[in-house]
């Protein structure tokens, strides 16, 4: 309950939400970790994957954001292709399922109908679900055949901002001990790794001042916003876009930097923000080929990107993490500048209009 949990300093859950990642990446890293140091996930969860001929991850909202990220970990890693679906569609476009499917529910709450609705039909199917969820005893965690905890602490705020970045970890972490059960051992320590990342988040969470800069720069009087990347930066793109909109109402687009040619770069005005993430060494190229694409046409380009991949005239150069792990970094200055943005205009942060926490009908 929202009223047993103090705000403390702060002006907002939200921010103090955002404050938290760095202390729940660690708080995670210790629930999964064993004496060894390395990722300890409970045997059967770990064989239920394994054991799978294809994944499919079910979410809704910024959990469908995580899961398309843990898709990425779960294939390169573990080698078990996945497929990533919005709940409310799945029992309508449902895909040809495979032989031998394993589900994985993503969901803060644990509570979101659309999510319960896709448990209800598979499990009426047989089918084994795994809940990635915050809240033990919530719906989906009791009907699931398996829960893994996201240890993030009550999230208090409508817009999800802690539980984004420990799905992301939790997903890791599961991709990181399939592969192992599978022999394939990551070329890194995903534990030391997650914890260089809490350390970034940390040293970001300290640079407030220059995201609500940032957001006074580019957003105070926008009435849309482009967030463009490609690669992981795509869907990151994506749930930064989705922050925006969600708390200050400023009509924003998350687009692969690809595609923007093919159609919302007739969107492009003279002034138009468009905030581009460059973290992935392999498409950095190709990242700011699209950033000159949409500046030759007016934009007001807010280039996001990772130290060593930075170049001069990037807005903000985010610490360096290992290169699969930037979403978790790369979402914080978006949180921040949503934030920020949504307090310039005015709007009521915690409790934006029109949106629940959790979303209980169809
Ligand atoms: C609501 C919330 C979103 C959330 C989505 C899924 O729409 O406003 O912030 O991402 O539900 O919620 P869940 O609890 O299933 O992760």
């Amino acid at each position: 309950d929202a009223s047993d949990i103090e705000k403390g300093t702060y002006p907002h859950y939200m921010l103090k939400e955002i404050d938290e990642q760095p202390l729940v990446m660690r708080k995670i890293i210790q629930e999964y970790q064993n004496e060894a140091g390395s990722v300890k996930i409970n045997d059967d969860i770990a064989n239920a994957v394994n054991a799978a001929d294809r994944v499919y991850i079910i979410a809704c909202g910024t959990s469908y954001h995580a899961g398309l990220v843990g898709k990425q970990f779960i294939e390169s890693w573990a080698k078990v292709p996945v497929e990533v679906h919005v709940a409310s569609e799945f029992n309508y476009n449902m895909p040809l399922l495979s032989e031998n499917p394993l589900f994985i529910f993503i969901s803060q709450s644990g509570e979101t109908a659309d999510s319960r609705a896709v448990l209800v039909t598979i499990k009426a199917l047989g089918h084994k679900a795994l809940t990635i969820t915050n809240v033990p005893g919530s719906t989906l965690s009791r009907e699931a055949d398996y829960t893994l905890l996201l240890h993030a602490g009550p999230e208090i705020a409508v817009a999800s901002t802690k539980a984004y970045t420990a799905q992301i970890a939790v997903l890791a972490i599961l991709a990181a001990k399939t592969a192992e059960s599978k022999g394939h051992s990551l070329e890194f320590d995903l534990v030391k790794e997650l914890g260089i990342a809490a350390n970034a988040m940390e040293a970001l969470c300290d640079q407030k001042e220059e995201m609500d800069y940032i957001a006074r720069e580019y957003l105070s009087t926008t009435r849309n916003c482009f967030f463009i990347g490609r690669a992981v930066d795509y869907y990151v793109g994506l749930e930064g876009a989705l922050k925006l909109k969600e708390i200050s109402y400023i009509q924003a687009e998350g687009f692969a930097g690809g595609e923007l040619k093919h159609g919302t770069i007739a969107l492009i005005e003279n002034g138009t923000p468009i905030i581009a993430l460059a973290t992935q060494g392999h498409v950095n190229l190709s990242i700011r080929g699209n950033v000159k694409e949409v500046v030759a046409r007016g934009a007001n380009p807010c280039i996001i990107s990772l130290k060593g991949l930075e170049e001069e005239d990037d807005r903000f150069v985010l610490p360096e993490v290992h290169e699969s792990l930037t979403p978790l970094v790369s979402v914080v200055p978006l949180q921040l500048i949503a934030y920020f943005a949504a307090l310039h205009r005015g709007c009521d942060v915690d409790k934006p209009r029109n949106l629940a926490k959790s979303v209980t009908v169809e």
